[in-house]
């Protein structure tokens, strides 16, 4: 290698930061060799969406902030371009990483794409086949114009090579937000996450919710909620609860219901920390998110997903998840099979170690040699 690669990494929501850090934290290790740039594009804006994992997870400010913020996908998608593109001009960096299905993964990845500088995608290969998920619709693409794609998982792979992606531009890595969960897992160990809620660690479990398809329609959105309603009077839920939904919830009036209700424990969208805590010590976690289903896997917590399918079936061939999906009737009775069970034989996938981000450094290495 003659001179140090320019690479910037692109972040913009929430469940962006934890798969950048472990990439940067790697990266900085060999400033000969990588000069790498962290760009937040601002999708996630709040202090509890984006600050607090500045934070938790030791994150460098970035060093540029593009402040797109929120609006309809066209908008939002359109804006990030418009700020991102005179950065790559002005940069004119080696590799662009984008990570994970968001907004700012493809708006990022195009635009570095039509200036032809390259462009590595980091969770590629993931499809939950459902078009109606505006991530599908961000993973397909972004994996169609990548030119280096790292898998999580080998059915990852085989989705690619489906569709028609060499071989050579195929890197089974690993789950690079595990990554993260390795390195702070042992600081949960002091957290007193339990006692702010007033939960016993197994007595409890966590709900997140903020997927359209779920909370967008107040039928389905109430339908969701009466069931929670119901679970918690068995078992307490703490419910962090994303921007997304409060919205919503306070829109049909269920709001102040959830409020009222004893074994409700509705909060603020929490911190890395404290989510960690939470996950590892609950009984049950309850989500339509995706990297939850894969925290859950590897913190051996059974998790019922929200959905009516997964990106990420290795998690359900693991035996961590259950697909439920959003109809109450379903719900009640997956809740009620998982609690019934004592014990879970719960396998950690293939190269879901905390190593990955080493594993991506050694590939961009042996590229650029
Ligand atoms: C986005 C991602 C989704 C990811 C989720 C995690 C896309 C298409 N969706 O969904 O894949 O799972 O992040 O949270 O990229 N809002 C705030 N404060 C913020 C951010 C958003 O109040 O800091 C509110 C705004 O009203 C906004 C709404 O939440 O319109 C939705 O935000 P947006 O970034 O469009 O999508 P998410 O639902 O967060």
């Amino acid at each position: 290698m003659t001179d140090s690669k320019k690479i910037i990494l692109v972040a913009g929501a929430r469940p962006n930061f934890m798969k950048v850090a472990p990439l940067l934290q790697e990266l900085r290790k060999y400033p000969t060799i990588f000069q790498a740039q962290l760009i937040h594009t601002g999708q996630h804006y709040d202090a509890e969406m984006s600050d607090v994992f500045f934070r938790d997870l030791a994150l460098p400010q970035p060093d540029r902030f593009l402040e797109v913020g929120s609006g309809s996908h066209a908008e939002q998608t359109a804006k990030i371009m418009l700020a991102f593109e005179p950065v790559c001009v002005a940069e004119r960096p080696d590799l662009v990483v984008v990570v994970g299905d968001v907004n700012s993964t493809i708006a990022c990845a195009i635009t570095a794409k039509k200036l032809c500088i390259p462009v590595a995608h980091i969770e590629a290969g993931l499809r939950s086949r459902d078009w109606t998920m505006p991530e599908e619709v961000n993973r397909v693409v972004t994996d169609a114009i990548a030119d280096e794609l790292f898998t999580p998982s080998r059915d990852a792979n085989e989705n690619l090579l489906r569709e028609g992606t060499l071989p050579e531009r195929i890197h089974f890595v690993g789950n690079i937000m595990i990554d993260c969960l390795v390195t702070h897992l042992p600081k949960t160990e002091g957290c007193d996450t339990l006692q702010r809620f007033s939960v016993q660690p197994r007595q409890y479990a966590t709900l997140t919710l903020h997927r359209p398809s779920n909370v967008d329609y107040p039928e389905v959105l109430s339908g969701i909620v009466h069931v929670m309603i119901e679970v918690s009077g068995q078992l307490p839920i703490v419910w962090p609860v994303h921007p997304r939904s409060r919205q919503m919830l306070e829109r049909v009036g269920l709001l102040r219901q959830l409020e009222s209700c004893p074994g409700m424990k509705l909060t603020d969208p929490l911190g890395y920390l404290d989510m960690l805590t939470l996950n590892q010590r609950a009984r049950l976690i309850l989500t339509d998110s995706g990297g939850l289903q894969e925290e859950a896997t590897v913190l051996g917590v059974p998790c019922i997903t929200l959905r009516h399918n997964t990106e990420r079936p290795v998690t359900v061939e693991a035996g961590a998840n259950y697909i439920a999906g959003n109809d109450p009737i379903h719900i009640r009775a997956t809740v009620r099979s998982v609690l019934q069970q004592d014990r879970y034989t719960i396998r950690v996938p293939e190269l879901w170690d905390g190593k990955t981000a080493r594993r991506i450094i050694e590939v961009l290495r042996r590229i650029y040699d």
